[in-house]
């Protein structure tokens, strides 16, 4: 193993964030969507990559279902596991933003502290946060995934919004509720907020 007297940081020579953004003509920013399991965080997320992609702007979505079967395939939903897979897709997240991507994060998270760690480490310059505030109710009855019944039954403890909580955000820079807004209205909303961080 090398020793830590023969490491040169070479961060000096890499290209800067700004040089990866004028190759790609776009500015990297999170979009981070926060709700509960249901609520419609990837389903928009997926639609504002359409949108986007048309419009020649590279982005990437980072999604609960994907990265729990990957890099954080080794973590629960105990507090702690929940706080570590924000923190992991927080810097991870971050390499996207500061490549110049738009990135689209669609996870639970439910807890403020957990929403401010991940804020602090993208930068709370690049980190916009979308709540998707479908309710509860609406939720469980999509049930798209049979989990909330599950849930009920007690077959899967510490439940988000049935069994484990979700602090509402108090300040997001956009909420959003698919039991009122169609899938079109809501991928708009999501669109303007990053069309207008130019
Ligand atoms: S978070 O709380 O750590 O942010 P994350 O978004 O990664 O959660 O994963 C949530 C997804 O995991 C849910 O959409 C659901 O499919 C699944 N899941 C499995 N067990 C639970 C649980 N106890 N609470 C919430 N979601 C769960």
């Amino acid at each position: 193993m090398a020793e830590a007297t023969n490491i040169y940081p070479i961060y000096d020579k890499m290209m800067s964030r700004k040089d990866k953004e004028t190759l790609l003509g776009q500015r990297g920013v999170m979009i981070w969507f926060t709700g509960l399991s249901g609520s419609g965080k990837s389903t928009v997320a997926m639609g504002v990559e359409r949108e986007l992609h048309k419009r020649g702007i590279l982005c990437r979505i980072l999604d609960g279902d994907n990265i729990r079967s990957g890099i954080n395939k080794n973590l629960g939903f105990s507090d702690e596991d929940r706080r570590e897979n924000i923190r992991r897709i927080a810097e991870v997240g971050k390499l996207f933003v500061d490549t110049g991507i738009v990135t689209l994060a669609a996870f639970i998270s439910p807890t403020d502290e957990s929403r401010s760690m991940a804020s602090e480490i993208i930068g709370e310059e690049d980190f916009k946060e979308v709540y998707v505030s479908t309710p509860l109710e609406v939720c469980e009855q999509r049930d798209v995934k049979g989990l909330y019944a599950r849930a009920r039954k007690g077959e899967i403890k510490d439940f988000t919004g049935v069994s484990a909580p979700f602090e509402e955000p108090s300040s997001p820079a956009l909420s959003i509720d698919t039991s009122v807004l169609s899938l079109e209205e809501s991928v708009n909303k999501v669109l303007e907020l990053i069309l207008n961080n130019k």
